[in-house]
C-alpha cells in the first residue's frame, strides 16, 4: 500500500526497527503523558480558511536567520540515525537540502560533522550542542562546525541530565557494536555500547554533559563563537527573556520531543506566550508534534518562522533509507501547500494570527 502521511511511515517503521533502536527512538519520558500532548494540542487549535483569493501558486519561500530556505519545514536533531538506516545523518541532511529546508545535526550523531558538510555541501546547516564537563572538547566542536560551513549553533538547554525513559532502562539500551558518536575519538565515540547500567545514552550523559551550566554559559557561548545562537528547549516566558538578554539570536520552542520531564506542555501549547515576550527581538521557531502541513501551517499562524520534525525523519530513514526520508518532507511540504491553498495563503507572511483559533473560543 502507498505511504501517504507520516502516521504511515511511522506506522511501517515500527514494524521494521529492532526493540533496542525502535525503543530509543520512540519513547518519551515517564507514562508519556506530554508525549501524546505534543501531537494532541495541534488539535486544539482550528483553522479559519478565507476563499476566492487566488491561490493558484503559492510559495514558500522564507528568510530565516540570515538563510534564505524554499520552506520553513526542518529536520530537529536526533541522535545516532544510522540506528534506523546506514544513510543516518547524510541520508536527512541531503532530504533536507533536496526541499530547501534547514538540517540540524546532533552533537550525537553517528556520523561525523565534517562527513556530514561535505556530502551535503548545498543543504543549509546547523549544529546542535551540548556543553561537556571537558570545556575543551565543547569549544572544539564548536569551531569543527565553524569551519565545516555550519550556519548556526543550536545550545540544547533542557537536558543536564536525560530524561526517565522507561523503555530504554528495560532494554538497557546500547548502541550496536558497528556504530559509534563520531564526533568524537576512542573512548568517547564508544561509550554508549559499553556501559553496564541501566541505559547506556544516560549514563553516557550522567558522565559527560555538565549539569552545572547556567545563563553565563550561554554568555560565554555568544562570545566565543562567530556563528548566531539559537536556544533550544524553551517553554517559558522567563527563560526566553533570558536567552534574548545573553544575546541569542534564536530560540526553538521545544519539549525534546517529550523525553525529558514529563508533564511539561506542550510546544504548541507554550508558543504564543514566547511570540509574545520576544518575538519581534528574536526568530522565535518551534518542534514536537508536527507530523502534517496542518501543524506547521498553526505553528505559523502562531508566530514560528520555522518547523522542526524529529522522528518523523528516523521513521522515514527507517523504511527506506534517505529516499523515504526525502519522501516524509515531501509529503509534509505538499501538505503545507495544500493547506495554503485552502485557507487563502498565498506566501509564508500571509499565515497570520486571524487564520487560527483555540477550540476554547467555539465553547463559550
Ligand atoms: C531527539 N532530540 C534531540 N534533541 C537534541 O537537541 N539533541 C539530540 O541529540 C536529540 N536526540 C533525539 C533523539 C531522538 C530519537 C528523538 C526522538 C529526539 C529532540 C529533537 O531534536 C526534537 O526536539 C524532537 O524530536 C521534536 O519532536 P518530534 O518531531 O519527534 O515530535
Amino acid at each position: 500500500m502507498a505511504l501517504v502521511c507520516v502516521e504511515d511511515y511511522e506506522k511501517e517503521a515500527l514494524r521494521s526497527i529492532p526493540k533496542n533502536a525502535l525503543d530509543y527512538y520512540r519513547s518519551g519520558a515517564g507514562n508519556e503523558f506530554s508525549l501524546s500532548l505534543n501531537v494532541e494540542a495541534f488539535k486544539r487549535w482550528r483553522i479559519l480558511p478565507r476563499f476566492l483569493r487566488d491561490v493558484g501558486g503559492v510559495n514558500t519561500a522564507c528568510n530565516v536567520l540570515g538563510c534564505r530556505l524554499s520552506t520553513p519545514i526542518g529536520v530537529a536533531p536526533t541522535a545516532m540515525q544510522r540506528m534506523a538506516h546506514d544513510d543516518g545523518e547524510i541520508g536527512n541532511a541531503l532530504s533536507a537540502g533536496k526541499i530547501g529546508g534547514i538540517f540540524i545535526l546532533s552533537t550525537l550523531s553517528t556520523t561525523p560533522l565534517e562527513e556530514v558538510a561535505a556530502a551535503a555541501p548545498n543543504t543549509i546547516k546547523w549544529f546542535q550542542l551540548y556543553i561537556y564537563k571537558d570545556r575543551s572538547l565543547t569549544e572544539s566542536m564548536v569551531r569543527r562546525a565553524e569551519k565545516a560551513g555550519y550556519k548556526a549553533i543550536v545550545l540544547t538547554i533542557d537536558a543536564p541530565y536525560f530524561g526517565a525513559r522507561r523503555a530504554d532502562a528495560r532494554n538497557k539500551f546500547k548502541l550496536p557494536p558497528h556504530l559509534g558518536l563520531l564526533n568524537f575519538q576512542g573512548d568517547q565515540a564508544n561509550s554508549v555500547k559499553s556501559m553496564e547500567g541501566s541505559s547506556g545514552i544516560n549514563e553516557y550523559v550522567t558522565r559527560q554533559f555538565d549539569p552545572a551550566i547556567t545563563w553565563t554559559d550561554v554568555s560565554w557561548l555568544v562570545k566565543f563563537t562567530k556563528l548566531p545562537v539559537v536556544v533550544k528547549g524553551v517553554l517559558t516566558r522567563e527563560d526566553a527573556l533570558l536567552a534574548r538578554n545573553c544575546g541569542c539570536k534564536g530560540i526553538i520552542v521545544s519539549n525534546h520531543g517529550a523525553r525529558q520531564l514529563d508533564s511539561v506542555p506542550a510546544s504548541i501549547e507554550v508558543l504564543p506566550t514566547i511570540v509574545d515576550a520576544v518575538g519581534n527581538d528574536m526568530t522565535i521557531m518551534l518542534d514536537g508534534g508536527v507530523r502534517q502541513g496542518t501543524d506547521v501551517f498553526k505553528a505559523l499562524a502562531l508566530g514560528a518562522k520555522a518547523v522542526f520534525m524529529g522522528r518523523p525523519l528516523v521513521w522515514g530513514l527507517a523504511v527506506n533509507g534517505q529516499k523515504g526520508a526525502e519522501h516524509v518532507l515531501e509529503l509534509v511540504q505538499r501538505d503545507l501547500e495544500l493547506t495554503m491553498k485552502l485557507s487563502g495563503c498565498v506566501n509564508i507572511s500571509d499565515i497570520t494570527q486571524e487564520y487560527v483559533a483555540h477550540e476554547s473560543q467555539f465553547s463559550k
